[in-house]
């Protein structure tokens, strides 16, 4: 899965349809697509406040990491509040390479290493969903991290160590069903922001490519994904899980995986879940750690 040379970039968006009311069913057949799109990608969770009658994406959502507190920002339509006055090669910038439209870098606790990689057809239509959506006035607000991970010039050090831009790219030795799912866990899933280890800068170990952290999942930790420990269930009983975030024995996962199963894998087509169960399967199996 060599990087590719970046493609020509994305044509300018066309005009922004007009904005739906709230829950207003979505008339654009692009926007719609970009609803599922964004949907297998868990945008609305980071970008949506966790309390009764929030907005959608207009942002405050309190992000804790082992480096402070982000803020998911404000991304509905919204000229001054949100990214209403973006163009389509900025969002395009935005989830490809990290940037923001001043050129300064993202923090990587939006998951754009992940994303960096979506195929051109899928960011259209994120685009076109979040051009959609109802304009929020909501202000966002600064994050809270500790010194030094408060210095965004950093990131590009970050972003030098551990960031490869690059389309996705299927593998010619595996099947279309595995490749999809490899798609939906590694690039829209960014299962593996969770669930491979980091070192002390946030950088992922890639030898322990989705091999869960060291702690167990009972005092914190996240869960082995590879056979090793995914073996204990067959296909049904891993589908209902990814569909309820219950165990076939009636044990109800925690808060992030159960966000994850709500915003996320609840939402997946009947095949799509089936590929990222392939793909799963297809892993090298990997020791749980000590
Ligand atoms: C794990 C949480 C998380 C997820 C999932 C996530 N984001 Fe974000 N996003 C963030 C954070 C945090 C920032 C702010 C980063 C910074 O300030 O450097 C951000 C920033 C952005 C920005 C830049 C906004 C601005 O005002 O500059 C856009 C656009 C965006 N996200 C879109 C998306 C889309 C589209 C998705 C789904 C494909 C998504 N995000 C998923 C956390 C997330
Ligand atoms: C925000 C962090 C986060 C993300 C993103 C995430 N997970 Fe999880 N996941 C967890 C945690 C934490 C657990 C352990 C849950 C528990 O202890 O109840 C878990 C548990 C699981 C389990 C259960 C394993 C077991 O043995 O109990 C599966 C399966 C799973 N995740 C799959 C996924 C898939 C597939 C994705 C991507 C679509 C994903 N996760 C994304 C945090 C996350």
């Amino acid at each position: 899965m060599a990087p590719v040379a970046p493609a020509a970039p994305a044509p300018v968006g066309k005009p922004a349809p007009a904005a739906q009311a709230v829950g207003a069913p979505l008339t654009d057949p692009a926007a719609r697509r970009g609803e599922y799109i964004a949907s297998a990608a868990g945008c609305l969770g980071c970008h949506t406040e966790a309390k009764d009658k929030a907005v959608a994406y207009a942002g405050g959502r309190a992000l804790k990491t082992p480096f402070g507190t982000f803020y998911g920002p404000n991304i509905t339509p919204h000229p001054a509040a949100g990214i209403g006055k973006w163009s389509e090669v900025d969002f395009a910038r935005a989830l490809r390479e990290g940037l923001r439209p001043d050129g300064a870098h993202y923090f990587p606790a939006f998951p754009y290493p992940s994303f960096a990689r979506i195929s051109e057809a899928d960011l259209r239509d994120l685009w076109a969903y979040l051009r959609a959506l109802p304009p929020s006035a909501r202000q966002n607000q600064a994050h809270d991290l500790g010194f030094a991970f408060n210095l965004r010039f950093l990131v590009r050090f970050w972003k030098w160590l551990y960031f490869t831009p690059g389309r996705f790219t299927p593998d010619p030795k595996r099947n279309a069903t595995v490749n999809r799912g490899d798609y939906l866990v590694n690039v829209l899933g960014h299962c593996g922001e969770c669930h491979t280890p980091r070192n002390f800068l946030g950088g992922p170990k890639r030898a322990r490519h989705l091999a869960g952290t060291p702690k167990g999942k009972s005092d914190g930790g996240v869960s082995n994904l590879t056979p090793t420990n995914l073996k204990k269930w067959d296909d049904a009983e891993l589908t209902g899980f990814l569909q309820s975030g219950m165990t076939a024995d009636g044990d109800v996962t925690g808060e992030r995986m159960g966000e994850v199963v709500s915003n996320t894998t609840s939402r997946l087509s009947a095949q799509d879940l089936a590929s990222m169960i392939a793909y799963l399967r297809a892993l090298p199996p990997i020791a749980d750690a000590p």
